[in-house]
């Protein structure tokens, strides 16, 4: 009979909590291994005891709200419960998101917000490229994606394959759509077909190298314009991008600025990463090539790179394939759009004093900033469990060799309160 009630209690507990929570997040167990290819599913692998993993929740839930009308499911697996689910995808960290359709599997690297998540789930979820087959459905689409890649014309050819077989290759970093003139209509500059655009910025750009006749060629030229045309022109830069942007293998020129908690940038700030974003809008033909411009508002990503404390606001420019960055030699204050123009052209010229590299003396550098730097965001986090942390030790360690050292000091103090004590008896 006790047990019963406090079965029952544990029954109404438990619905208790969870319709608090109400939550449209899935708790998986390891059937999932039986069942992931039945999906589209978009999974957190998580650790109860991780940080990270709780830091994420709230955004995991909005992520499930987001996704509820939609095929995908989202669901969250306890992997210290099911280690052999964690096994079985190789899990290596806390928390690792991951995406299941049919027999293919996705790892996400991206920064954890709720629209870079749902963005990495609506590309893999539908096939490699979608037909748009509405000329309204392309208001929408403008609206809805920042950037978007777009084929006019039949599904078929060695262009057609060409772009199928690079979309599939680029399918969890950008969106890929097929098309008819007809139904374009006045969306796009079509002057034959097929042809290939890219949409950003209320613009329908057009891939250049149709008229290539190799594959092999095509194939190429395809690819490195899809990877390097992948990005809005002036793309917020963060640690969870920067690595995709590195694999352009254009010069990045970032604004570094900073963003306070609510994601503000000050007045002057602002005004300096505008100055920088009109050089890229007035100048795309010109620059856009060789340069992918940008603006960070995190300057801890760009002082590990630059291997120093860069003042706020500045521009630095880093050269992906040689890790080398350039800053200018006016002050960040007193740069204009005519001076940043100056100083891409020495850059492209190489005669523009370069820093940082690939050496070997700079990557020992590296590795000691990062550690100096790790130390002092540790003791400006938490100055009280970083004297803990490296303090206790330390302390036990001079503790040691006192009592190593100078053994007699204490002995004597010993001593000397035995006979304060004997004396205070002697007294009464
Ligand atoms: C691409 O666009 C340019 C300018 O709008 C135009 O002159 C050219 O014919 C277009 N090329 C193709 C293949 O559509
Ligand atoms: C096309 O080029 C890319 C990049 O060089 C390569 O990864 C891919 O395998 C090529 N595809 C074909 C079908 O040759
Ligand atoms: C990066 O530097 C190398 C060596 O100086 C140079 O050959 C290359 O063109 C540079 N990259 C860009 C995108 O300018």
């Amino acid at each position: 009979m006790v047990s019963l009630i406090r079965l029952f209690i544990f029954i109404a507990c438990t619905v208790i909590v969870s319709s608090t929570e109400a939550s449209r997040v899935l708790e998986l167990s390891d059937k999932l291994l039986d069942i992931h290819k039945e999906g589209p599913w978009l999974i957190m692998m998580y650790a109860p005891w991780c940080a990270h993993c709780k830091r994420l929740e709230p955004v995991w839930a909005h992520v499930a709200q987001y996704l509820h009308s939609t095929s995908i499911r989202v669901g969250r697996i306890d992997c210290t419960r099911f280690k052999n689910v964690a096994h079985t995808f190789q899990i290596k960290g806390f928390p690792t998101i991951m995406f299941f359709k049919g027999d293919q599997q996705f790892v996400y690297n991206g920064d954890r917000t709720r629209d870079e998540i749902v963005k990495f789930a609506l590309r893999l979820s539908g096939p490699v490229v979608q037909e748009v087959t509405r000329t309204t459905s392309f208001d929408t689409l403008k609206k809805d994606r920042e950037v978007y890649f777009l084929y006019v014309g039949e599904r078929s050819g060695m262009i057609w394959d060409i772009y199928h077989n690079v979309a599939s290759i680029f399918q969890p970093h950008a969106f890929f759509y097929q098309s008819h003139p007809v139904v374009v209509d006045k969306h796009a500059p079509i002057v034959k077909t097929p042809t290939l655009f890219v949409y950003k910025e209320n613009s329908h750009y057009n891939f250049s190298g149709h008229d290539i006749t190799d594959r092999k060629k095509l194939n190429e030229t395809i690819y490195k314009w899809v990877n390097a045309e992948r990005f809005p022109t002036f793309p917020k830069v963060t640690q969870g991008n920067i690595y995709q942007l590195y694999l352009t293998g254009k010069n990045l020129v970032l604004a570094v600025v900073e963003e306070n908690p609510l994601e503000e940038v000050s007045p002057d700030m602002l005004e300096f990463k505008d100055m920088v974003e009109s050089v890229i809008k007035r100048k795309r033909q010109k620059y856009h090539d060789h340069f992918q411009f940008g603006w960070v508002a995190n300057p801890e990503l760009v002082n590990r790179i630059a291997m120093m404390v860069v003042p706020l606001p500045s521009l630095i420019v880093i050269n992906t394939t040689t890790n080398h960055h350039y800053f200018p030699e006016d002050e960040p204050e007193k740069l204009t759009p005519h001076a940043i123009e100056l100083f891409l052209e020495h850059i492209r010229n190489e005669n523009a004093p370069k820093y940082g590299g690939n050496s070997f003396v700079v990557k020992i550098y590296r590795s000691w900033f990062e550690v100096k730097s790790s130390l002092v965001s540790m003791w400006q986090g938490n100055p009280i469990l970083t004297l803990v942390l490296f303090g206790l030790p330390a302390g036990f360690l001079s503790l040691i060799c006192y009592n190593i050292w100078c053994p007699d000091i204490f002995d004597a103090d010993d001593e000397e309160e035995e006979n304060a004590e004997a004396s205070h008896k002697k007294k009464d």
